[in-house]
């Protein structure tokens, strides 16, 4: 079957089909690169993929990026230390074999407590509950394009700090200390709109709202912004659910997306496994 490559919706996503991502050709691997930077994120459906393959396709997006610090540190399978496990299963000692559990994971973009995050994440799917765990993606150069005029103003030239406290399923990070101030939280400072470094496409850059702040502001003013900004992002037209078969893989750009995702049972299992591409750059401001 030939490569085929269909938008999953008018603003954001694209499904490639007529593949298989551990046999791919060099033609084949830049139209799923070209269409991961223009459509945000890549849903590829009926794969086989072993930790090697899912390694090999991963490694021809770049080096990659460790495991994030989670609320049980960087959990991997053993022997491929730059997998991050999402699980909620627990192994025979009653630990948890991977992050985030089963409950809600808040709108995030990964990583992005770093001053380099990774350009891509993707997400392979083992085990999954019957019903759940829907993984939804919001495209945020589709928001930035919308945002009212008004808004654009009052964060054109401004940073956000991006919270490196709490990782998006509500956790305190391994080794960190708690604190609701995001002037004593962990993290990084970022254009609030940054332009995509190929395409050149401007996004809103939001990150995630938990100790978020946009500087230049009183702490009253920024969480008014904020929550103005964060309405505005996540409106239905902007946004995707993934509902996961076992076999997709999901490869998202960090640069043009957020994503959360849905509470499922904690009775049923749900194995993912993900990898991170470190960021090439660090996000650059769009300059209106
Ligand atoms: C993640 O944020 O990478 C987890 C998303 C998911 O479990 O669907």
């Amino acid at each position: 079957m030939a490569l085929e490559i269909t938008p999953v919706t008018p603003v954001v996503g694209a499904q490639v089909s007529g593949v298989d991502l551990a046999r791919l050709t060099d033609a084949e691997f830049a139209a799923i690169r070209d269409a991961w930077h223009r459509s945000a994120f890549v849903l590829v459906r009926d794969q086989k993929l072993s930790d090697d393959d899912l390694l090999a396709f991963s490694r021809r997006f770049g080096e990659l990026d460790p495991p994030p610090n989670q609320e049980r540190g960087r959990i991997s399978p053993p022997g491929y230390p730059d997998i991050y496990v999402v699980s909620n299963v627990l192994d025979d000692k009653g630990e948890p074999i991977g992050a985030l559990g089963a409950g809600e994971a808040a709108w995030h973009t990964d990583m992005s407590y770093l001053d380099e995050p990774p350009d891509a994440s993707m997400l392979y799917a083992l085990e999954l509950p019957a019903s759940g765990g829907d993984t939804w993606f919001c495209g945020m150069q589709a928001a930035y394009a919308a945002l009212p005029e008004e808004l654009k103003a009052k964060i054109r030239g401004r940073r956000i700090k991006h919270d490196g406290t709490y990782n998006s399923g509500g956790y305190l990070r391994q080794g960190v200390d708690p604190t609701d101030d995001p002037h004593k939280a962990p993290g990084a400072w970022h254009p609030a709109v940054c332009v995509h470094p190929v395409t050149g496409v401007p996004a809103l850059y939001l990150g995630r709202r938990r100790n978020s702040y946009i500087e230049g502001y009183t702490p009253a003013e920024s969480e008014a912004l904020l929550d103005a900004l964060w309405a505005h992002a996540i409106q239905a037209r902007f946004t995707h659910a993934h509902r996961w078969r076992i076999g997709d893989l999901v490869l998202w750009d960090n640069r043009s997306t957020m994503h959360r995702r849905d509470p499922f049972d904690a009775t049923a299992r749900r194995v993912m496994h993900r990898t991170q591409i470190k960021g090439s750059a660090r996000p650059v401001a769009y300059a209106a």
